[in-house]
């Protein structure tokens, strides 16, 4: 880390929000993008393109590993893709900022090349789990070391893959996509069999490039050595970030908030469910679809909120919206409990933890579960609160001011940039007293 301030939010209590608000690319879809671009035989063009540090930080690897990719406007990018055998050694290792994602489907997509590669990232990322995608990449014949489960990931290379049927141990695609990636360019069939849905981009993703990938149930199954041909892609709007602003609308938004041309992919939107078990109003007005992802406008009112037990089926459809939902939940009336959410543990921070704690110094009563967490609704004050630089956590923090009942100051929140850029702008834009200060 450099000497430089601590950046900081400061969001003062706001009586309403409402209007119009785009949100930025989806940053699943926009790595996913660059990944297969990348190894496609022909050019690539890719509009929506979330410019945010995790997404750039695989466009950096990417150039690194020889590949051209030029950007003629902002957030378009053109991908001079190389082909399966194209990708050239780096003698630097690649590093992988805040990304798990990037970490994890370049694991799958450079284990199986004729060269060594080396991961590395963040203190944050330094600290997070990596066997999970190592074990089954080995079973199809990588050669991988982590350390202790950490990175640095050491990709040895020169390796023949050959298909696996692997069933996942937990519900991630991150994982999932990994051995998709691998398996592009493994002998064979490779079958991969989710717990339970998650996120699908890379199948539907695989399809626009040109590659058959069927899906059976929970099983999804591809058949090695398939060509990517270069496409034209358009990236949604992140529902992750649109996520934000339909809990401010649910929480403030007295004459309504429409959040525009967002992706509503069904593996990404149990947060929808979520709120309406509490009692939101909230209408999603279907557009055509863009990249093979479906499409929608998003309004929401405000009105009273009520706590739910939160099915745990839906937690996987709503990874990274949790931490905004616990808000919702802290400004509900009675209790609310999330269970099946210990995956949270191990995300940019031990998001559990780190909510809780926050939620704690704003004066909300919540029980910390082994998976999960109980949070008794009734509303907020302000106070200090340390995102702990998670990305999510600091955002979900801001949406707090609109019923709290004195400032909030959010501490440590450069990592905003991984996956919204511009945040605080449109949070502003929105409504919200927002505004950057040094931290302490
Ligand atoms: C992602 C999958 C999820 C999610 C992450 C992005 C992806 O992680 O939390 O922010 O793009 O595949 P897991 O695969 O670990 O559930």
């Amino acid at each position: 880390m450099s000497d430089s301030p601590r950046r900081s939010f400061r969001v003062d209590p706001a009586a309403s929000v409402g209007g119009e608000l785009t949100v930025p690319g989806d940053k699943s879809i926009s790595h996913r993008a660059l990944l297969m671009g990348a190894i496609a035989e022909g050019h690539t063009h890719v509009t929506g393109f979330l410019a945010s540090e995790d997404c750039l930080a695989t466009l950096r690897a990417l150039r690194q590993l020889g590949v051209s990719i030029t950007e003629p406007r902002a957030h378009e990018l053109v991908i001079d893709g190389v082909g399966a055998e194209g990708l050239r050694e780096s003698r630097a290792p690649l590093d992988m900022g805040n990304a798990g994602t990037a970490m994890r489907l370049f694991m799958g997509l450079l284990c199986g090349c004729n060269f060594p590669s080396r991961l590395i990232g963040d203190a944050s990322l330094m600290r997070r789990p990596m066997e999970r995608v190592a074990r089954p990449l080995r079973l199809m014949g990588a050669r991988i070391d982590t350390q202790a489960d950490r990175p640095p990931v050491m990709l040895h290379g020169g390796c023949e893959l050959k298909g696996i049927d692997y069933d996942l141990p937990m519900a991630s695609a991150q994982v999932k996509s990994a051995i998709l990636l691998a398996a592009l360019r493994a002998q064979g069939t490779t079958r991969v069999t989710e717990p339970a849905p998650t996120r699908d981009h890379t199948e539907r993703m695989l399809s626009a490039y040109g590659v058959t990938c069927q899906r059976q149930g929970a099983t999804v199954t591809l058949a090695g050595g398939q060509t990517l041909r270069g496409t034209n892609l358009q990236v949604p709007g992140d529902f992750s970030s649109a996520a934000f602003f339909i809990v401010a609308g649910c929480l403030a938004a007295t004459s309504g908030l429409k959040i525009c041309r967002v992706g509503v992919n069904p593996t990404r939107t149990g947060l929808l469910d979520m709120l309406r078990l509490m009692g939101a109003q909230i209408t999603v007005t279907p557009l055509k679809p863009i990249g093979g992802e479906p499409l929608a406008d998003i309004s929401v009112r405000a009105g009273p909120l009520k706590g739910a037990v939160i099915p745990p089926d839906l937690v996987p459809l709503a990874i990274d919206e949790l931490p905004v939902l616990f808000i919702a939940a802290a400004c509900a009336t009675g209790e609310t409990l999330v269970t099946g959410a210990s995956e949270l543990r191990v995300k940019e921070s031990d998001r559990l933890a780190v909510m809780a704690e926050g939620l704690s110094a704003l004066g909300v009563r919540c029980e910390l579960l082994a998976d999960g967490i109980r949070i008794q609704g009734g509303g907020l004050h302000g106070g200090r609160v340390d995102s702990h630089g998670d990305h999510r956590v600091a955002m979900a923090f801001a949406m707090a001011s609109l019923r709290a009942s004195g400032s909030i100051q959010i501490e440590d929140v450069a990592n905003v940039a991984t996956s919204f850029p511009g945040f605080d702008a449109v949070a502003r834009q929105a409504g919200l007293a927002l505004s950057e200060v040094d931290g302490p």
